[in-house]
């Protein structure tokens, strides 16, 4: 496998901290060891996630197409286009963004704190559209690109989750090769890789990056679009076009892309009461913080399959945090009663 031939342009503050969480183990009856790795901690730039390994990859082909502008797409809370709006402060570009209407969740302020309030501190230009929920390229997207040209800019656009761009799965290839030396130092290898998936790069990467000895099958994806085939087929391809430029050498079989649908219900956006509860759960037994669109529906997941048996006992299953507990804000009412 060859990722380093590809130009990385450094947004995170470098390897991200694995911790072990007791707490939260010991809660789940001590069967299991659960361990976190923190990308939710991973950069000073507004607050960080999963996006900015993907953006690393993705920045040195904005500037040597010699664009101005990065053009983005996402939902009104969307921690993507926050963290585009922060890459293009960085590197001196200008952001124009796509916001939509992928939540059918209403709370007073859902549209002026957390993810977009930083959207725009950081001086994106951040438009609200009424379309719906779709992780696929958009009209809406297409037509904010032609407004930077037709102001004489030069756009670069990145799509929903920066995952269908071509480098869009090298970031997380990454990561894969960042566990890898973390547990030579460890001592042990982990049984299962716990993570959230929507717009697919993140475990696509994931999964290109631990075919690499074999465990890709052990990368649990927990579904939270609630559009299942299309996540899948999307993951099938960022699968493809990332095993074939880093030079895997060789096809990744259909089992080995494992997504768990069980718990993106009751819409994307929209937590369960299940989700609510694993999120206190979290947060209550280790402070971490996830959130009612992604990471909470992952750590319910985690939780629920604890619970069931589905890891044999003794297994060591590591939680990859990808970030999003800005959008919280947008959903204060759930907790207002913690
Ligand atoms: C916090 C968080 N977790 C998980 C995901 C899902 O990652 P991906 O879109 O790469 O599947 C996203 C973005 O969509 C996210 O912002």
């Amino acid at each position: 496998m060859n990722l380093e031939k590809f130009e990385r342009y450094p947004l995170t503050f470098g390897p991200t901290p694995i911790e072990k969480l007791p707490q939260l183990s010991a809660a789940l009856g001590d069967e299991v060891e659960i361990w976190a790795k923190r990308d939710d901690c991973n950069s000073g730039l507004a607050m960080g996630g999963n996006k900015l390994r993907k953006l690393e990859y993705i920045v040195p082909d904005a500037i040597a197409a010699g664009a101005d502008t990065l053009v983005s797409i996402g939902g009104v809370q969307s921690n993507h286009t926050r963290l585009v709006a922060a890459t293009a402060a960085k590197i001196g570009m200008k952001c124009r963004l796509v916001q939509e209407k992928w939540v059918p969740h209403y709370d007073a302020v859902y549209d002026r704190v957390g993810n977009i309030l930083m959207t725009r501190l950081m001086g994106a230009d951040s438009r609200l559209v009424d379309d719906g929920f779709d992780i696929g390229i958009r009209q809406s997207w297409e037509d904010a690109m032609q407004s930077v040209r037709d102001e004489g800019g030069k756009p670069y656009g990145i799509p929903a989750g920066a995952s269908v761009h071509k480098f869009g799965g090298l970031g997380y290839v990454g990561f894969a090769e960042e566990v890898r030396m973390q547990e030579a130092g460890l001592g042990f290898k982990f049984d299962y890789i716990i993570v959230c998936v929507v717009t697919g790069s993140t475990q696509a990467g994931m999964i290109v990056g631990f075919a690499a000895d074999n465990r890709a099958h052990r990368v649990i994806g927990i579904d939270a679009s609630g559009t299942l085939e299309q996540t899948r087929t999307q993951v099938r391809q960022i699968v493809d076009n990332t095993a074939e430029l880093v030079e895997l050498g060789r096809e990744v079989r259909d089992d080995e892309i494992v997504i768990n649908p069980d718990y993106a219900y009751p819409a994307y956006g929209v937590p369960s009461q299940e989700t609510n509860e694993a999120i206190r759960l979290a947060a209550r037994t280790e402070a971490m913080i996830t959130d009612p669109v992604y990471e909470g529906k992952s750590m319910q997941g985690l939780i629920d399959l604890t619970r069931k048996g589905f890891f044999p006992k003794g297994s060591k299953i590591l939680y990859a945090h990808l970030g999003g507990a800005p959008a919280l804000n947008g959903y204060s009412y759930y907790y207002k009663d913690g």
